[in-house]
């Protein structure tokens, strides 16, 4: 199968040397690029500012900003039969970027702000038969906004965990997470194991997906989406 992986922050520049970003580190998402190259998929991995060597096998896009993330997403998704949105994308941007470094006395102590689009929101018109997975890192009891946002973004899976865990948020190697699918119910909590291990659970769902209807995800290409 043909699997887009995204992966870590974006930063949303306000000059060359400021920006607006997020703690992630990409990890997850790298490990998941990891597993399912190791599976023997083709995998393209777009990634944002990190500081993670490319798995072995893996075709890598850096990218920087949101904006950047979804041109890269838009551009390769035809070719690819899912989708793994794992980065982190920033919602906000600075309304003005300047081209050069701005001075102390030129700025404002109130930042004007406007939205960056939602990625799985705008490819959603190009899903086709591809399988859609998306993630939600929340603080605190992540199922009930996990089970909107699979809902509202029109997955087929989201992975939720809580990132106010010490071994399943941020920059560390473990995750918690739980599966969530539109078709099933009740929800399916995996132990705390290796981010790789993560990786390696949702590269088998996505398997088993696609067996399951060999003439949607396996099959998708530009003509018949
Ligand atoms: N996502 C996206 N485009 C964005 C923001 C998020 O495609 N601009 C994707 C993420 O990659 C993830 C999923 O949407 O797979 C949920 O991301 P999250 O940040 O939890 O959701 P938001 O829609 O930003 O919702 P909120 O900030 O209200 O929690």
């Amino acid at each position: 199968m043909d699997i887009l992986v995204t992966a870590g922050p974006t930063r949303e520049h306000l000059d060359p040397v400021r920006f607006l970003s997020n703690r992630s580190t990409g990890k997850m998402g790298f490990a998941i690029a990891q597993a399912a190259a190791e599976r023997g998929h083709a995998v393209t991995l777009v990634a944002g500012p990190v500081s993670l060597p490319t798995p072995p096998g893996v075709t890598r896009v850096d990218v920087v900003s949101a904006r950047d993330l979804l041109a890269a997403v838009e551009r390769l998704l035809p070719a690819h039969a899912a989708l793994v949105m794992c980065a982190a994308v920033a919602d906000w941007r600075p309304a003005a970027a300047s081209a050069r470094k701005l001075k102390k006395a030129e700025m404002r102590p109130v930042l004007a702000l406007e939205p960056n689009p939602d990625i799985l929101r705008t490819v959603r018109p190009l899903k086709g038969g591809r399988l859609f997975v998306g993630f939600a890192a929340e603080t605190g009891d992540p199922l009930a906004e996990a089970r909107r946002k699979l809902a509202d973004k029109g997955l087929d899976l989201i992975v939720a965990n809580d990132v106010s865990q010490p071994d399943a948020g941020f920059a560390v190697d473990t995750n918690r997470v739980t599966f969530l699918t539109a078709e099933e119910h009740a929800p399916v909590a995996l132990p705390l194991q290796s981010k790789l291990d993560v990786g390696r659970a949702l590269v088998a769902w996505l398997e088993r997906r696609a067996a399951a209807a060999p003439h949607s995800a396996s099959q998708a290409s530009p003509e018949t989406a």
